[in-house]
């Protein structure tokens, strides 16, 4: 089985980003994290980032008959975006959320994601081990289905 990795604006900045929120972990130090939890689970990854909407928009589309599931950290636009939200539901594909940082903990305009309503589960406030979290339920997930 294969997940697309989906990361959205401002992940590419990780490790000097708000350390004091997001902590030291790079982006690059995620893809690795991933890249080993998905070969112990037998799964093929794609890591992606983009700080484009419409890019990732794209790239949900094109994820349909190319990956079986998808696990996507939209960034800000988690709390600003029907589009994404409608491209994850038009592609049918079992979709995990995954965030760094507990969003409810955060400020109220982080409290309400798009995303949820279309996602088998979500994951937040464990920082970069949400994402290998998120594999290994999708991992059971896709064996189940
Ligand atoms: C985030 C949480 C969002 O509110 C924020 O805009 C981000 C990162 C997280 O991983 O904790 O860019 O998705």
């Amino acid at each position: 089985p294969s997940v697309l990795i989906l990361n959205g604006p401002n992940l590419n900045l990780l490790g000097t980003r708000q350390p004091d929120v997001y902590g030291t972990t790079t982006l690059a130090d995620i893809e690795t994290m991933c890249q080993e939890t998905a070969r112990k689970l037998g799964l093929s990854i794609a890591f992606e980032q983009s700080n484009h909407e419409g890019a990732m928009i794209e790239q949900i589309h094109a994820a349909k008959g190319t990956y079986d599931a998808i696990l996507i950290n939209a960034g800000a636009y988690t709390h600003t975006s029907v589009a994404i939200r409608d491209a994850i539901a038009a592609v049918e594909l079992p979709t995990v959320e995954v965030h760094l940082s507990n969003i409810h903990a955060r400020e109220t305009f982080r409290h309400t994601s798009y995303i949820s309503g279309v996602a088998v589960g979500m994951i937040c406030g464990f920082g970069a081990k949400g994402y290998t979290m998120a594999l290994d339920a999708l991992s059971e997930r896709l064996a189940s289905l």
